[in-house]
């Protein structure tokens, strides 16, 4: 039986730092309330010009250089992203000919925050089907062109990032599971109602923007996570005590207290991005998983549990042993 197993992870941010600071500048909010309310402290934003796929492409080299992968071997690219570069081609097809893994399967998957928990659900069923060897996954985002900067509720949320793994079938877990869920029936709660088919205006004649009724999908959220990650240990066959680390969504340092504290775990067993890159969507897990490896926190071996929750709504985890 062949594991999809993580062999590298790569990310990228844009250079550009705002912090809580300069946003008090743009609309009447505090660092007070963001830190308090969010956990949230700055984030990055992209440049003029710099897009999802820019980004992409820099997690993907990174995590193909680390892993000591030739694009040319890959056998599929799943980029999650709700923010592509264009409409189409997608932008896994657009990274994939700048890397020059031209002729492999390349599809971008849009699961809004859930994006990368999704294309690694694929991914991983590809490879344990026998179907793929190498695939790279990606989760990218420039969530800061959908966002209004003249609205409180949501500009001080969002920032931009990407985040990339290689994985590679193997003998040796490997991604132990994975379970994936959506209700549709909450869309009004988080969405972004304009687009190529709908039409690029809604109802209040509004362009591309984060529409959110922030408190409903905090509590959906909690309540959410919450089954979730319980489903996820028993589809692992493990326990509380056997997850290593946690690496959650990073959109709210009170939603990831809370999946924490149902899972028995102190903080310290958290890895904890949303400070630096308020949420990524598709880029945050990822993101923080990078980070954890590269700050030797995460080790080979070691049992991480990966969730996320976003629009849709979508919700998707996994159990992978690094
Ligand atoms: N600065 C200052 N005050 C603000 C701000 C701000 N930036 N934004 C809202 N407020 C005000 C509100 O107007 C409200 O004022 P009122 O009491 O006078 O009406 C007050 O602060 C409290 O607002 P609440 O909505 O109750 O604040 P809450 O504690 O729920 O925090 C937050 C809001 C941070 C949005 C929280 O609800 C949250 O994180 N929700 C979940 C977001 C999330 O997880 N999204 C999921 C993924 S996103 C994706 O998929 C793209």
């Amino acid at each position: 039986m062949s594991f999809a197993r993580i062999v590298a992870t790569g990310s990228a941010l844009p250079e550009r730092v705002v912090t809580n600071a300069d946003l008090e500048k743009l609309v009447d909010t505090s660092d007070e309330w963001i830190r308090s309310r969010t956990g949230i402290r700055e984030r990055r934003v992209a440049a003029e010009g710099e897009t999802t796929g820019d980004l992409a492409f820099r997690a993907a080299r990174q995590a193909l250089h680390d892993a000591g992968v030739k694009a040319s071997e890959l056998d599929m690219i799943v980029l999650g992203t709700t923010t592509p570069d264009l409409i189409f081609p997608a932008t896994a097809c657009l990274i994939q000919d700048w890397l020059g893994a031209n002729g492999c399967a390349a599809f971008d998957v849009n699961a809004a925050c859930s994006g990368f928990m999704y294309a690694l659900g694929i991914a991983d069923k590809f490879i344990r089907a026998g179907n793929a060897k190498k695939v790279l996954v990606v989760g990218a985002e420039t969530l800061t062109r959908m966002v209004d900067w003249s609205e409180r509720e949501t500009c001080v949320l969002f920032g931009d990032g990407a985040g990339a793994v290689v994985l590679e079938a193997s003998d040796e877990p490997g991604v132990l599971a994975t379970c994936l869920h959506a209700d549709g029936g909450y869309k009004d709660l988080l969405w972004n109602p304009v687009g190529v088919s709908a039409g690029f205006k809604d109802e209040k004649n509004h362009g591309v923007r984060i529409n959110m009724s922030g408190r409903e999908v905090f509590k959906v959220a909690v309540k959410t996570l919450d089954s979730l990650v319980g489903q996820t240990l028993r589809e692992a066959g493990m326990h509380e005590k056997d997850v290593d680390w946690l690496i959650p969504h990073q959109a709210n340092l009170r939603i990831i207290e809370a999946t924490a504290k149902r899972l028995g775990m102190s903080m310290d067993r958290v890895i904890v991005t949303v400070d630096k890159h308020a949420n990524t969507s598709s880029g945050s897990v990822p993101l923080a998983l990078d980070a954890a490896v590269r700050s030797g926190k995460v080790r080979r071996g070691q049992n991480l549990l990966l969730e996320a929750f976003g629009g849709g709504f979508t919700w998707a985890s996994a159990m992978v042993r690094y």
